[in-house]
């Protein structure tokens, strides 16, 4: 009998893993100066977060959630996205209440979806994410968006594409989905079920069907930025403004919508233009959402945010032909050779790694040949010999491999002697 790996998921590979090790680190960096302090929730949640949070019109309620019920009965699902549980945490642990406003947390961790797997698209990926929450300045919009930016470009991608748009506030969106219901509602048999469906829920999900994309109403479909009122877009100009600040450059795309419920005034992608980048583009997505607090039991609080996954930044990398600065290799490897310099390496080996310095023996009874091999497949700075001859003459024979250079040092400085040189 043998085992797969279930459809849409991943191992990550030694090798690989040290690239997640990078960008993670990155992203808790950038984090660190934008001052984004990270928050850990439960992989789990009640079902009952994501219907309300996320929305029950949204294909990820209604088609992609893994959904199970526990011994007690309970309906849990695994998170799909990391916004509603964050939230959920802000209310449950009354961080409105934090001295200090907005509250800037961000995420990392595996984010499930039942889709259909493809390049960039799996069934548990990565998300890294951020939520500012209790803020309604435009500079805030401005700088989450920065701070995704910030990330990409630091990692060295260039070919980014920003598009913004905005939803607008609830009465502008009355008037919006008023207008679209308007426009479809005719001719509403010619889209599919679920545009048909969605026509009186949520009419604004029409405009992001992939099915019926080509239809012609989709074109000539009413725009949000006719709709906007004042506030909404003055909101609307003051992020462009902050944006044209910050010298990042931007596309508005009046049919940005995002596949989530919660999402009005801002909203946000970030596409790979890179060539060769498979068909799903977008990299990060994010807005604002100034109703979830409330709806999620909590008092009136703005909140935006954004997600990215590290999987679909891996590829836009790949696409770019980027590698990143990635130290391989360890500090020294300790060559033994015969029983009593074999014993010795043990305590060498230790008393190296008790230093900082990393350090490998061999462990499979190999020839002073083969363990020179593995020292170079291990990408060692330095080599250790130690033989019967060193060990009766009390020194060990340092080597550094890039430039061949030798010495002998006395094996009471060995430890004292790697410090200095590796510093
Ligand atoms: P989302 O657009 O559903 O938004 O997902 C954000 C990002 O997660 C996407 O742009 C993509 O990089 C990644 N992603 C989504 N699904 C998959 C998948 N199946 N495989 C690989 N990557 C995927 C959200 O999740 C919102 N919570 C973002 C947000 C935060 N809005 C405000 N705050």
């Amino acid at each position: 009998m043998s085992f797969q790996i279930p459809r849409g998921t991943q191992d990550i590979l030694p090798e690989q893993a040290a690239k997640w090790q990078y960008i993670e680190h990155i992203a808790r960096e950038l984090c660190r100066r934008y001052n984004y302090q990270e928050i850990r929730t439960p992989i789990f949640e009640h079902t009952e977060l994501f219907l309300r949070g996320v929305g029950d019109t949204t294909d990820i309620v209604q088609k992609e959630m893994y959904t199970f019920e526990d011994r007690g009965g309970r309906s849990l699902t695994l998170r799909p996205e990391g916004t509603a549980a964050v939230v959920r945490s802000f209310v449950e642990n009354k961080m409105y209440g934090y001295p200090n406003q907005p509250v800037k947390l961000y995420y990392m961790g595996p984010m499930f979806r039942y889709e259909r797997p493809q390049a960039g698209r799996f069934r548990q990926f990565v998300q890294f994410g951020v939520e500012a929450l209790g803020s309604n300045d435009p500079a805030i919009d401005a700088e989450v968006i920065a701070l995704a930016m910030d990330i990409y470009h630091t990692l060295g991608l260039k070919k980014l594409k920003l598009v913004i748009n905005s939803l607008g506030d609830v009465e502008s969106r009355k008037a919006h989905r008023q207008a679209l219901i308007d426009h479809f509602q005719p001719r509403i048999h010619e889209f599919c079920d679920d545009c048909q469906a969605r026509l009186h829920k949520n009419p604004m999900r029409i405009l992001d069907c992939k099915k019926d994309r080509d239809h012609e109403l989709m074109r000539t479909a009413p725009s949000i930025l006719d709709y906007l009122n004042e506030q909404s877009r003055t909101y609307f100009e003051k992020v462009q403004m902050y944006l044209q600040k910050l010298g990042i450059a931007f596309e508005v795309d009046s049919r940005l919508v995002r596949g989530l419920d919660y999402y009005n005034h801002t909203a946000f992608e970030i596409m790979s233009e890179a060539e060769g980048f498979g068909a799903i583009t977008t990299l990060c997505g994010g807005g604002r959402y100034n109703g979830l607090v409330q709806e999620i039991g909590g008092p009136e609080t703005p909140g935006i945010g954004f997600a990215l996954s590290i999987e679909r930044l891996l590829a836009a990398l790949e696409a770019e032909g980027i590698s990143l600065p990635i130290l391989e290799g360890i500090d020294c490897y300790v060559v033994a050779l015969g029983e009593q310099a074999k014993e010795e390496a043990v305590a060498l080996v230790a008393a190296l790694r008790k230093e900082g310095i990393s350090a490998e023996k061999d462990y499979q009874d190999r020839k002073v040949k083969a363990q020179l091999k593995a020292a170079d497949r291990l990408h060692a700075t330095y080599v250790a010999i130690l033989g019967e001859d060193e060990l009766r003459k009390g020194v060990i024979n340092v080597k550094h491999m890039a430039t061949g250079e030798q010495q002998e040092v006395p094996l009471d400085t060995f430890i004292s002697h790697m410090k200095h040189v590796l510093k």
